[in-house]
């Protein structure tokens, strides 16, 4: 069975921690799945980590809907989150809610995500009205990163710390299952948490939001273009990779590689057949 919104909110109300990870593929997925993470993203962040984007920005529907059917193909447990690409929930209502319909019914996602505040409220209301949950997300908002300026943590004064609160009050009653914290300080993310029923989902907000997510590729010490000050490299599989691809390049160039073993063979009987056989001449079939 799969985890429902319903598990995820009681967590909450017992201090259970919540792990979330992202995830962009079948493989991938079914690793995830299997190490027991019951939250899984197929973040935006795909643009950067998987596509070679230099920000989520030119993330598209149909990426996004190409890689949630593998990620659901391969975790059979975990709930899984869509991320709602950039610019495909504000031109209008009735727009986002056919884009979340189609992460649900086309992509076989159990909720989807959505970046903004106050701002995206009503979006969130009428989503979360037709059935489909919403997972809400404010701080560091990637897909505004040219109105914010940069990655940079948000909510650093009285003022943006209370704007967030108030949005973080305001996504709750507009009926989200959760709300991502990205790059926010780590107090003020402890009173946020403490203020609203649902659960917060902390990235780079410190150890008390009611859960945490990362990106895979960041912990898996996988995408080392930049590391953020937020990942907790728990592998490094880039250059163990490296490693591999060079060993293997050796080996085939220095014969070693394919011996016998990783090779099929063949009846001898049949083999010297095929030395004797003269070939047909001719007109001959
Ligand atoms: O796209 C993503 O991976 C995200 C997480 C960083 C929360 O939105």
């Amino acid at each position: 069975m799969r985890v429902t919104i319903t598990e995820i909110k009681e967590m909450k109300q017992k201090k259970e921690k919540i792990p979330m990870l992202t995830a962009y593929d079948y493989v991938t997925a079914k690793i995830v799945d299997e190490a027991g993470v019951p939250l899984i993203l197929v973040g935006d962040s795909l643009g950067m980590v998987i596509l070679g984007y230099e920000t989520t920005i030119p993330v598209t529907m149909e990426e996004m809907l190409h890689h949630t059917k593998a990620v659901v193909r391969g975790a059979r447990r975990a709930l899984i989150v869509a991320d709602m690409p950039f610019m495909t929930y504000h031109i209008s209502v009735s727009e986002a809610l056919r884009n979340a319909a189609r992460f649900i019914q086309e992509g076989g996602a159990q909720a989807v995500k959505l970046e903004g505040g106050k701002i995206v409220a009503e979006t969130v209301k009428r989503i979360v009205d037709c059935g489909i949950p919403v997972m809400a997300h404010i701080g560091v908002t990637p897909q505004s990163i040219y109105q914010l300026g940069g990655y940079k943590v948000q909510g650093k004064t009285p003022e943006l710390a209370k704007i967030l609160l108030k949005d973080a009050r305001i996504l709750g009653e507009a009926g989200a299952f959760s709300l991502v914290l990205e790059c926010v300080p780590a107090p003020l993310a402890r009173v946020i948490t403490q203020a609203i029923n649902i659960p917060t989902i902390g990235i780079g907000a410190g150890p008390d939001c009611d859960g945490q997510v990362q990106v895979i590729s960041d912990i898996l010490g996988l995408f080392t273009e930049f590391v953020p000050k937020h990942a907790k490299q728990y592998a490094k599989l880039a250059s163990e990779m490296k490693t591999a691809v060079a060993n293997y390049v050796a080996e085939v160039k220095s014969h070693t590689f394919p011996t016998m073993e990783h090779s099929f063979p063949m009846d001898e009987s049949l083999l010297k057949s095929l030395e004797t056989t003269p070939s047909p001449s001719k007109g001959e079939d």
